[in-house]
């Protein structure tokens, strides 16, 4: 999973009093901005001391430095290209599940890491794309014209409509180009992406988790760190360059437009440095009310639901080597997901966040409502909207929970792959043939989710989860068949009910069990369908969900729609000198910034980096989390890191002030000259609603120092071959 400034500041302050800007926290250092966004902020990046120009960042007729960095899937992590042969480096934690698929208990690149020591070696990894930006292009005219006198309700089909053709176009332009149209300011503008996508992409090396893990969930999130969280991989192409499935034998290396040069001079305090990625989501233009009830209700979910499943699944992980790597890469991001909520949680309830958000509110309402005209454009969208948060607080509340608690376990996801098989059970006249064919399409299907099945920690899981569920959703708001099932299972309480009733579903189903599966697979019949008691359970939650839950959701979501844009149309209006960045939305962003310490909390102090000696500190054989490879400690003891350290020491992880979030993971940290001087692996702790408002007294980037990473490749793997692929500069 998952950041800029300086100018903005110096703005007058006369101005900002008579714009009403004072309450409005707009600070040098925050803004993801769009690569078309550029050329309007040059100057404050300058300021801040950037010295290329806007065009050798982004540019669509010559190589830029945008051709440099890749989006991983769509978006799931960042990566950037650093040698004229596709190598590419981006986050340990972004290629955590390609190395746990190619991972056994025999072959554990887990825990031991592991290096293609020549091409031939490198591994494939189906189904994983890496792309490029070709371009980038604001096509809010062209929507605009396609909605003028469409009424609301019909406004997202429109929308949608025009957006893939928008984007179809794009794609018909060249092999391997997909185009991506995406609404920012809740829908005020709409701009395209055109990528070319890559399609053989392949794992060349990774530290073992002691080094690209290290600290674990315990430092996760958290500064100061001592984590080489980085790994390797490569693009392949077609023999001309084009994008090509994974061959072995015919695709070749990527020959890249542009790739980033590796600074091994490393930064120093106060050094410019951004960032180029695709930030998933941010959610900077949220109401106060708005906060409050996502408080209330997702970041509560999350707590409860992944809380107790992860906790579940790791008491399982501890006993077998077997699950422990399985589960390894859902358990990390399980837990990463969690790590974040908690700490968003914490900060919510005591950053005053919800305090400065309704002093911005209480400017925006008085200037809407000082003039008939803005009052008739914008009504009243911040009572509008809390309005209908209000409304839908519980209906929101029961949803979220029940999905997690009922919808999303495992006896369910399988009833969902056989939906063939179910059609052709339930068939007025059926049909021998359809149903075998239906019968093998699920058990290749199934095959896939069964590499990550453990029935005995299935049943765990939803047994705590459903008794979780039961503790905070009333019976009066619980679907009726729930509480009807729940009155036939024996059992005291609550608790002994849930375990009851898990034990049911996960020993008599065949939903839940690899044996009884494979019998009814090969004999289906529409009366064991029937009877089966999973089969029973998945059937109601899955009506309850598509008949009640999302009709009512969808319904709740095209409400507020409306309000939530012109909630931002007014404040853009309202801050109509102000440079806006939208929200982060898995699109190509750049943060700039500077290298810069922060105080945590009273009487302490942060340094802005990290040496090898914190490793040895932080050493604890006793704790999975803080192991440190023999053959790490011994070259660190040795403190011989020439070129890549001096005077004995070399340097971890830095901290900037750069603006990312879940999705720059991977990103290159680059220095002045847009060279290569570190990647960007996480977030602070004292930053944790940085998402949700951007505090530039202690919002920090989190990143891997670029000597760290060649030293490990270098000196600990034997990789040397890697990093003289790649163009260091001093
Ligand atoms: N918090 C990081 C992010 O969301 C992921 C860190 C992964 N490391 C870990 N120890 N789980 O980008």
């Amino acid at each position: 999973m998952k950041i800029f400034f300086r100018a903005l500041m110096l703005r007058s302050i006369a101005l900002m009093l008579v714009l009403g800007l004072g309450s409005t926290h707009v600070r040098a250092d925050e803004g993801m901005w769009l690569p078309i966004q550029l050329s309007k902020i040059e100057s404050r990046m300058k300021e801040a001391g950037f010295s290329l120009s806007a065009a050798d960042l982004y540019q669509i007729n010559q190589a830029a430095v945008k051709d440099a960095i890749v989006r991983l899937g769509g978006g799931f992590c960042t990566a950037e290209i650093v040698s004229d042969q596709g190598l590419v480096l981006t986050n340990h934690h972004c290629a955590y599940d390609l190395i746990q698929n190619h991972s056994t208990v025999e072959k554990d690149y887990l825990t031991n890491g592991f290096w293609a020591m020549n091409r031939a070696q490198e591994l494939p990894n189906p189904g994983l794309t890496a792309s490029t930006l070709v371009r980038m292009e604001d096509v809010t005219n062209r929507m605009n014209d396609s909605l003028r006198n469409v009424p609301e309700a019909q406004r997202g089909a429109v929308i949608a409509k025009v957006s893939k053709i928008i984007a179809d176009e794009a794609s018909a332009e060249k092999k391997g180009y997909q185009g991506d149209v995406r609404p920012i300011f809740y829908g005020n503008q709409f701009i395209l992406s055109v990528y070319m996508v890559y399609k053989d992409v392949r794992l060349v090396g990774a530290p073992p988790s002691s080094i690209g893990k290290f600290g674990g969930d315990t430092d996760n999130w958290m500064w100061p760190r001592h984590t080489g969280d980085f790994s390797v991989l490569r693009i392949y192409t077609g023999p001309n360059g084009e994008s090509a499935e994974y061959d072995s034998l015919r695709n070749i290396p990527l020959k890249p437009n542009r790739y980033l040069s590796v600074c091994t001079s490393g930064v120093q305090n106060g050094d410019y440095t951004m960032v180029m990625g695709y930030p998933g989501t941010t959610n900077r233009y949220l109401s106060a009310d708005n906060l409050d009830f996502n408080l209330a209700t997702v970041n509560m979910m999350v707590e409860d639901m992944i809380g107790s499943r992860m906790q579940a699944y790791k008491e399982d992980m501890d006993k077998d080597d077997k699950i422990r790597i399985a589960l390894a890469s859902t358990y990390a991001s399980g837990m990463n997901t969690y790590k974040y909520y908690q700490g968003q949680s914490l900060g919510l309830r005591k950053d005053g966040l919800g305090d400065k958000k309704r002093a911005h509110e209480n400017g925006l309402r008085q200037w809407i409502s000082s003039d008939p005209a803005r009052v008739a454009l914008y009504g009243q969208p911040l009572e509008t909207l809390s309005g209908l948060l209000n409304q839908y607080r519980n209906d929101y509340r029961k949803m979220i929970y029940f999905r997690q608690a009922l919808g999303n376990q495992a006896f369910v996801r399988h009833f969902r792959i056989m939906g063939d098989l179910q059609k052709a059970l339930e068939a007025k006249k059926p049909d021998e043939a359809k149903t075998m064919a239906a019968a093998k399409s699920t058990r290749d299907a199934l095959k896939e989710n069964m590499t990550e099945y453990f029935q005995a920690t299935e049943q765990k899981a939803f047994a705590r989860m459903l008794r979780v569920y039961l503790d905070r959703i009333n019976a009066a708001d619980r679907p009726p068949f729930l509480n009807d099932l729940l009155k036939k299972t024996e059992g005291e309480n609550d608790k002994d009910r849930s375990k009851e009733l898990a034990k049911i579903i996960y020993k008599e189903s065949f939903l839940t069990n690899p044996e009884l599966m494979e019998a009814f697979l090969s004999k289906p019949s529409a009366k064991k369908w029937k009877k089966d008691p999973g089969v029973q359970l998945a059937l109601s939650i899955n009506d309850y969900t598509n008949q009640v839950l999302m009709p009512a959701d969808r319904k709740a979501q095209a409400e507020q729609a409306p309000v939530r844009r012109q909630l931002m149309a007014a404040n853009m209006a309202y801050q109509s000198q102000r440079i806006f960045a939208p929200d982060a939305n898995s699109t190509l962003r750049l943060t700039y910034g500077n290298i810069k310490s922060y105080v945590p909390r009273d009487g302490v102090d942060y340094k802005w980096f990290t040496t090898h000696s914190g490793i040895l500190q932080k050493e604890d054989p006793s704790s999975e989390e803080f192991i440190v490879p023999n053959k790490l400690k011994e070259d660190l003891s040795k403190g011989d890191f020439v070129p890549y350290g001096r005077d004995g020491e070399l340097v971890t992880c830095f901290i900037s002030n750069n603006d990312i979030t879940g999705g720059n993971s991977g990103s290159p940290v680059m220095n002045a000259r847009a060279e290569l001087v570190g990647i960007a692996f996480d977030g602070n702790w004292e930053s944790m609603t940085g998402d949700l408002m951007f505090n530039d007294k202690v919002q920090r980037t989190i990143s891997v120092d670029i000597r760290y990473v060649l030293f490990v490749m270098d000196r600990f793997a034997g990789a040397g071959h890697l990093v003289r692929e790649m163009k260091l500069v001093p």
